[in-house]
């Protein structure tokens, strides 16, 4: 078994946007409620936001956080979460059969970005509503003043224009789950006024169609055409969406699951080009993956939940919680995502706090970090500059569902400014460590400063409030730089970051 990987600073996938280290909250479950939000919490701040949340988002360095959906901007009236909070309605939620406050809204969670050192990403409501919403919420949010709605939002205390640059127009709209599931034909149509109406109000935003909800759905990949054809013109990014889970139980066959990510990633970038091919189109559409994650263990739980006890505000929703195969997961899909940084321009882990999430809150206790927290960490960290292409070269297995595996996957980033080099490399070899080669004649004088590892003798181990079970630790003893070849000792089943400077 073996992996060889070949760095040179002239071997360059792409400059990296560092929103492809996004994430999401959805007003969904105990998210914003008793996520980010809980007054009366002993680390609330002033307006109730969680201190022990926002460190932990701070940490993470999260560039861009996409909002408020999501299944639920499909049925979201925004008017609804804006001006004095005692006036705001409460809403029957019909994408997860909850009731929505309202106390938290557009205005509040813009403050929240703030303080968390990030960017919003604003979903518009394309199921139940259309253009005039839409074009009212982007008035609200960018227009300076002396318009309706920019008016309103100055009445409302706020008399600085969001500024918000990223729109999404609608969620997951080939869907039949989604409230206002459309026709590829129909969306399209609607997603490409929208994009026309919305770039009158504010030209400089940047506007994402809805892509596929998943490759399993019977519409996918037709959807993406038709929906291109449509709109190919007025918008700048189409959305993917994934989600994956170990059903079969079968680790090496769930680890091999970022091979099927990549050519979800390929099969879109390949439609995008053919429409534009048919269009004559001058641009690039450039994908934005701004949902993808691990989520399947609390799916029994969330239909008893939403099935036997709706209505509630804030029930205990998508709670999964994560085990140390996940996390290895988690870090092949962002090698995945660093190795097609020229088309995936963003992408939002989904989502960001006790939602399918790196962080859980306790409700009288500590935010605490999930075992996928630290992949997306180092990543978000050690992942910003240019990806390289490594040329990998690996030995290979089939599982179940994939054939010629690689054994070991890798992506490098080089940070250029701050002159640093860092290898993430996955050994998905469940048995056998494998030592990986790179050769690094490239990088003259730079030295090995770290090798973090993130290993666990029990796939299923999990962290908790009480305990941090999957943790990283630094190893001093698995690499030796000689003549500018590295060989690094990569133990099985581990997530790896090797940093160089
Ligand atoms: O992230 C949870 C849900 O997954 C989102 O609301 C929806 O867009 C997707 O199906």
């Amino acid at each position: 078994k073996f992996a060889r990987l070949t760095l040179d600073p002239d071997f360059q996938i792409s400059r990296i946007d560092k929103r492809v280290y996004g994430s999401f909250v959805e007003h969904l479950g105990r998210a914003v409620y008793g996520g980010v939000y809980q007054p009366g919490h002993g680390s609330a701040d002033e307006e109730g936001f969680r201190r022990d949340v926002l460190d932990l988002v701070r940490e993470l360095q999260v560039p861009i956080v996409r909002y408020p959906g999501g299944n639920f901007v499909s049925n979201f009236y925004w008017e609804d979460s804006v001006g004095p909070v005692s006036e705001r309605p409460r809403r029957l939620e019909l994408a997860w059969r909850s009731t929505e406050t309202n106390e938290v809204g557009v205005n509040e969670f813009a403050r929240w970005a703030k303080k968390a050192g990030t960017e919003l990403m604003m979903a518009v409501n394309l199921g139940t509503r259309g253009i005039d919403a839409a074009c009212g919420l982007l008035e609200y949010c960018n227009h300076p003043s002396g318009t309706k709605y920019s008016d309103l939002r100055i009445a409302h205390g706020v008399k600085e224009p969001h500024n918000i640059k990223t729109w999404c127009l609608g969620n997951e709209m080939d869907g039949p789950w989604q409230v206002g599931h459309k026709t590829a034909r129909e969306y399209g149509r609607l997603a490409d006024e929208t994009a026309k109406a919305l770039r009158q109000i504010d030209p400089t935003v940047e506007l994402v169609v809805c892509g596929s909800s998943n490759t399993g759905m019977a519409t996918y990949p037709q959807w993406e055409a038709t929906v291109l054809e449509e709109a190919y013109n007025s918008v700048d990014y189409i959305s993917l969406h994934t989600y994956y889970g170990n059903r079969l139980n079968d680790t090496a066959n769930f680890l091999a699951y970022s091979d099927d990510m990549d050519h979800f990633i390929r099969t879109v970038i390949s439609t995008c080009d053919f429409v534009k091919a048919k269009k004559r189109g001058k641009k690039d559409i450039m994908l934005s993956f701004d949902e993808w994650n691990v989520w399947f263990h609390s799916d029994a739980a969330d239909s008893d939940t939403m099935g036997n006890r709706p209505w509630s505000v804030a029930p205990h929703l998508l709670e999964d919680q994560y085990n140390f195969e996940d996390a290895l997961l988690v870090g092949l899909m962002l090698i995945t995502l660093i190795k097609h940084s020229d088309r995936v321009r963003m992408a939002c882990l989904a989502q960001l706090v006790n939602v399918i999430a790196p962080i859980m809150t306790e409700e009288d206790g500590p935010a605490w970090r999930q075992t996928i927290y630290y992949p997306y960490l180092h990543a978000s960290k050690y992942g910003r500059g240019v990806a390289l292409n490594t040329a990998l070269r690996s030995s290979r297995h089939d599982t179940r569902e994939f054939t010629d595996v690689t054994d070991v996957e890798a992506a490098a980033v080089w940070n250029d400014e701050a002159e640093e080099l860092t290898v993430f490399a996955v050994n998905r070899d469940l048995e056998d460590s494998i030592t990986l080669e790179t050769d690094l004649r490239g990088f003259a004088g730079y030295e090995l400063t770290e090798h973090i590892v993130l290993e666990h003798g029990d796939f299923k181990a999990v962290n908790s409030a009480a305990a941090e079970t999957v943790a990283p630790h630094t190893v001093t003893d698995r690499d030796e730089l000689d003549g500018g070849l590295l060989k690094s000792r990569l133990a099985p089943a581990s997530w790896n970051v090797i940093r160089l400077k």
